[in-house]
């Protein structure tokens, strides 16, 4: 992790936020060629779930949004996190982060060991925990219990020395106008998926949709999150690609459509993205940890410097959400059937990732070290640049001018990178760390013969060929 923070940082996919000013923890902010590989995930997202299906139509909602949504969806009362402090060093972190992170490592150690659990914790629920080694859904008191029971150590300073597990809200809250008050209060939203749920009566009644249908949004969500600093895979602000994929549980059966998202998630992270699937598992929710809402639910797991976690989520969410909403608004949010007239509220099935996930994700599954240099061995599709043009040296015009020419002609097909400073080897190790799958050299018997070198990034090997191919070559290459 540490080698991809150094080269993120280096060759800017992504700098500590605010870092001018001491930074603000836990926000990143994207460099330019972060920036690009960010949008090429997201627009092959996009490409994949909304332009490619005619069942499936897109969304932007607004950030800022009704406090009566996060009252609707449970997110006022029950979105929080439960934490923890250190009395000694002032740590502060996420009893549940503290717990899992522990076992994990420690297991073994606690094998043989009975423990007596008559305070605060059930005898079923410790043994549960042992088995999954998670504590998610597991109140303040028996998460304390937990800590004290194994006698967790402080993380930095190895003491056990524990406030009580406390609770806190994720959602940010925002004032609208001048005026601070409830009256003013709306949130920051905590997830894209209520803009889908808020919208379903706006979609159905301006579009031509009719279940089963997804309704599909990309954008930002925050969560007032305490982190252990695993880079952009867990931040204040994040960007969410969400389906809420609408039907009729009458007509439709939930298990094949569940298990056909699995297949479709799978492959675009596998084959959209180009990542090992040795490195790629799907975990089921166990009883405690699921919604109570939700009937089913598997994360999509990827492996990361610092082990699996969840990448992409995918929940039988029932009616629950439209449920809420036809309540706490008074409105009516039925679906009327065309053909039978049939009213009811739809059921939804969510598959619902985070971009800046699977950002970290391919940067983690591409980075190679190979001898003295480092390569991102990503996808044509999603470098941040397909080919990189240079001419042999700087300061002879002709190679220049020649070189230019190649750049802007290739800039209207491809993203092309420009390079003329130091020399070529350096140029070469440069694009190799961004992940640039070709470079274009022009040189001297280009101006005789009209040919160029083109290197690859992954063989190292070099060919010549006319300028004129250049683009049949990349076309077929991406
Ligand atoms: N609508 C359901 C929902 O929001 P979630 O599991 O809380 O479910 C979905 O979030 C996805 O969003 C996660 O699988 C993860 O990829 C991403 N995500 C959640 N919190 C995040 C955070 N603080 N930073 C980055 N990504 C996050």
């Amino acid at each position: 992790m540490d080698k991809i923070t150094a080269l993120a940082k280096r060759r800017g996919f992504f700098y500590p936020g605010s870092e001018l000013y001491g930074g603000v923890a836990n926000t990143y902010d994207y460099g330019p060629v972060g920036a690009e590989l960010l949008r090429n995930v997201r627009n092959l997202w996009w490409d994949t779930f909304v332009h490619k299906r005619d069942d499936i139509v897109g969304l932007d909602a607004s950030m800022i949004s009704h406090q009566e949504i996060w009252k609707a969806s449970g997110h006022v009362s029950g979105f929080a996190d439960a934490m923890i402090d250190c009395k000694n060093c002032k740590l502060r972190m996420r009893a549940d982060h503290l717990i899992e992170g522990y076992w994990d490592v420690n297991k073994e150690k606690f094998q043989a060991q009975h423990f007596d659990t008559a305070d605060g914790i059930q005898q079923d629920k410790f043994d549960t925990f042992v088995k999954t080694g998670k504590v998610e859904g597991y109140d303040t008191k028996e998460m304390a219990s937990i800590i004290k029971l194994l006698h967790i150590p402080c993380p930095n300073c190895a003491k056990s020395d524990w406030t009580d597990v406390r609770k806190f809200n994720l959602l940010f809250p925002v004032n609208l106008g001048i005026v601070e008050g409830d009256q003013s209060l709306a949130y920051l939203r905590g997830e894209t998926a209520q803009g889908m749920f808020v919208n379903f009566k706006n979609v159905l009644a301006s579009t031509r949709v009719k279940l089963p249908f997804g309704i599909a949004q990309l954008g930002k969500s925050f969560r007032n999150e305490i982190t252990p600093g695993n880079a952009v895979f867990r931040t204040l602000e994040f960007e969410q690609g969400e389906i809420e994929y609408f039907f009729d549980p009458d007509e439709t059966n939930w298990e094949e459509l569940f298990e056909n998202w699995k297949k479709l998630m799978w492959e675009f992270v596998t084959k959209g993205l180009g990542v090992k699937g040795a490195n790629l598992r799907w975990r089921e929710h166990s009883d405690e940890e699921r919604s109570f809402y939700s009937k089913r639910t598997e994360d999509l797991e990827y492996q990361f410097p610092f082990g699996f976690k969840e990448l992409w989520g995918l929940a039988y969410r029932t009616d629950y959400d439209l449920m809420q909403h036809q309540k706490f608004s008074k409105k009516d949010l039925q679906y009327t059937d065309p053909v039978t007239n049939k009213k009811f509220i739809p059921h939804v099935i969510e598959p619902a990732v985070g971009i800046n996930r699977l950002f970290l994700m391919v940067l983690a599954d591409s980075y190679v070290e190979d001898g003295e240099r480092v390569v991102l061995k990503l996808r044509p599709q999603l470098a941040p640049f397909t080919a990189a043009v240079f001419p042999l040296l700087a300061n002879k015009e002709e190679l220049v001018a020649k070189a230019r020419d190649i750049y802007t002609a290739l800039g209207k097909e491809f993203r092309v990178a420009w390079d003329d400073r130091g020399n070529i080897g350096k140029r070469y190790l440069y694009q190799d760390e961004i992940g640039t799958p070709w470079c274009v050299t022009v040189d001297f018997q280009t101006l005789e013969d009209d040919t160029v070198t083109i290197r690859d990034r992954d063989t190292m090997k070099q060919e010549r060929i006319k300028t004129s191919e250049i683009p049949a070559f990349l076309r077929q290459k991406n």
